[in-house]
């Protein structure tokens, strides 16, 4: 069996769940791993808590891999963060995560979903144009990085029907 797919059945079946207060400590892990201002665990109780910020796990049998967080005002909302374990990406994981979420959203009356991207974040890029997001604005020089570096942002957008 090739090696993704004995981890693949090994991590068991993805499924997508709402963050529960429990979930916090995981979450805060995964975040800081991913980016370079991590998100704590009483950020993550705040908004796990918080009944305008949708957040959804993404689990491997016990093991939670990933996560989206999106706020949410009136019909509009903002995708905060999305990650994926450094371990699991690669395979597409990302994007049922990404489709679940937007169909919750959607579930709460959003209508319009705005992101923002780091230009050269190519495989972020792919997963929102994939998934439907167009991009409307551009942000120079708006993510500083540790070392002082200015990144751009991009600005994207999607309408649900
Ligand atoms: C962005 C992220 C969530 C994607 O998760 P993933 O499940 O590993 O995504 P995939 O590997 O399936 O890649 C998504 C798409 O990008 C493509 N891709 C991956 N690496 C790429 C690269 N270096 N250049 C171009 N495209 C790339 C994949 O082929 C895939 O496209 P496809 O569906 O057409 O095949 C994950 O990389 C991550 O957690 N990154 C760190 C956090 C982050 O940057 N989040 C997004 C900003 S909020």
């Amino acid at each position: 069996m090739k090696a993704w797919l004995s981890g693949w059945f090994g991590g068991g079946k993805p499924r997508i769940e709402i963050a529960k207060l429990r979930d916090a400590p995981r979450l805060a892990e995964l975040h800081s791993a991913s980016f370079h201002r991590g998100w704590g665990e009483g950020e993550f109780e705040s908004m796990i808590a918080e009944r305008n910020t949708l957040i959804q796990c993404l689990r491997l049998g016990r093991r939670t891999v990933g996560f989206a967080v999106s706020r949410i005002g009136a019909d509009e909302a903002e995708i905060l963060s999305v990650a994926i374990d450094a371990r699991h990406r690669g395979r597409g994981l990302s994007r049922d995560l990404l489709l679940t979420h937007l169909g919750h959203l959607s579930g709460r009356g959003v209508r319009r979903i705005f992101l923002e991207v780091e230009e050269n974040n190519a495989p972020a890029r792919r997963l929102y144009e994939r998934a439907g997001f167009a991009t409307v604005g551009r942000r120079d020089r708006y993510y500083r990085q540790p070392n002082g570096e200015q990144l751009n942002a991009l600005l994207m957008r999607r309408d649900l029907s």
